[in-house]
């Protein structure tokens, strides 16, 4: 099997350069491209040639504009790496007959009420990220390709920055913490997110019914409080010398940003556990492994 990984060095990219190796040979390119193949999503054409070119039998497309609060300033550019280049990557798809998995976010709900929200429940973003996330699932519906659309939420992973990385400084340094407490979600680890791609992957290929746009998200929730006290209580057993004493709740009204969030980002996974046969970990499983391995 021969998979084209479009943006291999993010959080998600990163996972899945190592969970896609065992399917096949994996064609992984950041936005500088590699032999004469283009991985820059803002290269329409490019894009578009080299797919043709490779004739992968799946292309992973883990490339985003993913800086939501600037998105609301530079709305053209986020449209077109996160809506223009998937429609690309999904007509070139359907021409070679390559599966496209595509990753989107609970941001495409508006964050009303407190119900998890299912696959099929109506969309209504509240960022310009959001909208041009929507977008993006909609031209890759509307060009037929066989596709595999998850959407997911609060992604870290152990490397680069993430807000678990950036609790443990602020309380490193802090006596008080502020954190935000009526935004309510699962963090989700980009290594879950990569192994069960590559799952889903697999059983697609064997039976393309499987096909379609499904909610992946570790179980369980929280909110950015619970999440940050977890981290610190966690970062404490393992011997983290930290200054925080109290980390005080606030509300979104209390830390106004360029783009909304949605409060309630809540994702009902049976879909994808059901279809696939999978089980999705507790939210605490993988945050914990994840700072032991930057901790210890
Ligand atoms: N992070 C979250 O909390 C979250 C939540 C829900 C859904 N998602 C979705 O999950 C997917 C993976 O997100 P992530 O957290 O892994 O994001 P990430 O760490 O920000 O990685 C995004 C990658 O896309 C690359 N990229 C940006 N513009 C590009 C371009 N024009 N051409 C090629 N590559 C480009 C970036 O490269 P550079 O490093 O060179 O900029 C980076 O490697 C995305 O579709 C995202 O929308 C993320």
């Amino acid at each position: 099997m021969k998979i084209l990984l479009l943006g291999k060095n993010g959080q998600v990219g990163w996972e899945l350069q190592r969970a896609l190796a065992p399917l096949g040979t994996v064609v992984a390119l950041d936005r500088g491209g590699a032999d004469g193949l283009r991985g820059d999503l803002e290269d329409l054409e490019g894009l578009d040639r080299s797919v043709r070119r490779l004739a992968p039998d799946v292309i992973v497309n883990a490339a985003a504009y993913t800086a939501v609060d600037k998105a609301e300033t530079e709305v053209e550019r986020a449209q077109r790496i996160n809506a223009e280049a998937p429609g690309v990557l999904a007509c070139a798809a359907a021409a070679v007959g390559a599966l496209l998995v595509h990753y989107s976010t609970d941001y495409v709900f508006d964050g009303s009420g407190d119900t998890p929200w299912r696959e099929d429940a109506p969309t209504a973003p509240l960022s310009a990220y959001g909208r041009t996330k929507l977008a993006g699932e909609e031209a890759i519906r509307a060009a037929g390709c066989r596709h595999l659309i998850l959407r997911t939420s609060w992604v870290y992973a152990a490397r680069g920055g993430n807000f678990a990385r950036t609790m443990l400084r602020l309380a490193a340094e802090r006596e008080r913490l502020t954190v935000i407490s009526d935004q309510h979600g699962a963090p989700t680890g980009a290594e879950l997110i990569a192994d069960v791609s590559a799952h889903a992957i697999r059983a697609e290929r064997r039976d393309h019914s499987l096909g379609g746009t499904y909610h992946l998200a570790a179980a369980g929730e929280t909110s950015w409080h619970g999440y940050a006290s977890f981290v610190i209580e966690q970062a404490r057993e393992l011997g983290a010398a930290l200054k925080v004493g109290e980390i005080a709740p606030i509300g979104t009204h209390d830390y106004p940003t360029a783009a909304a969030r949605p409060l309630n980002s809540r994702l009902d996974t049976s879909r994808l556990r059901e279809r696939f046969d999978i089980a999705l970990p507790d939210w605490r499983d993988g945050v914990a492994r994840m700072l032991r391995e930057i901790l210890d």
